[in-house]
């Protein structure tokens, strides 16, 4: 049996800051987090029938926040530009609070529709959608278990498309921080999902 985890980095500079998109490092926090993966992630790897661990692979971002979170795993990794954040465009680098001052229409657009609101020179998760498809593609041709280290907006992308939500619900998908989540696949297709909170 195989096993997808998918994790969002440990909390970054710009988390602490609430600040959106960037590419800053990890946080003490953050650090922790990465530092206490490994044991978590290996004490749920798979055996085969010879009681050995089935392999894995780690699959991140390339931003610096989701490289640093996962180099404390002893498996193989590769870096995928499509599992980057949804670009934010011209409120990258802002807060919530910032955007609703600066740009109050953009704000009031992307409220009134997540699902299709863009960024200007950004992105929408419509975008995110269609640019995580060969990304999903490959994870499910994968026979290997994976670890997936990537952000908030393309996990609940990801998980949508995996737990089969409406595309309506998916901007809203919940994916906490210093969470594992355990993807299960069943026999009946649908896969099995638990939240696992790492202290
Ligand atoms: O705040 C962290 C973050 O990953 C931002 O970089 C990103 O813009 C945001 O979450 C996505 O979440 P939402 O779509 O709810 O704004």
């Amino acid at each position: 049996a195989r096993k997808i985890w998918l994790t969002r980095h440990g909390e970054s500079e710009y988390n602490q800051l609430a600040l959106i998109g960037g590419d800053s490092g990890l946080s003490s926090n953050g650090e922790a987090y990465a530092a206490a993966l490994p044991a978590v992630l290996k004490s749920r790897v798979p055996r085969d029938d010879e009681d050995a661990p089935v392999p894995v692979c780690v699959w991140t971002s390339t931003l610096q926040r989701t490289i640093r979170t996962a180099r404390h795993l002893p498996f193989p990794k590769v870096q995928w530009r499509a599992l980057d954040e949804i670009d934010a465009g011209i409120c990258d680098g802002l807060t919530y609070a910032q955007i609703a001052e600066t740009y109050p229409d953009e704000y009031a657009a992307r409220k009134a529709d997540k699902l299709r609101y863009r960024y200007p020179r950004g992105e929408s998760y419509l975008d995110v959608i269609a640019r995580t498809e060969p990304v999903i593609l490959e994870m499910e041709r994968e026979g290997e278990s994976l670890v997936v280290v990537s952000h908030q907006a393309v996990l609940r992308v990801i998980l949508g498309y995996l737990t089969a939500r409406p595309q309506q619900e998916i901007p809203s998908i919940s994916i906490p921080l210093h969470t594992v989540i355990e993807l299960t696949p069943l026999p009946d297709g649908t896969v099995a999902v638990e939240y696992i909170p790492v202290p």
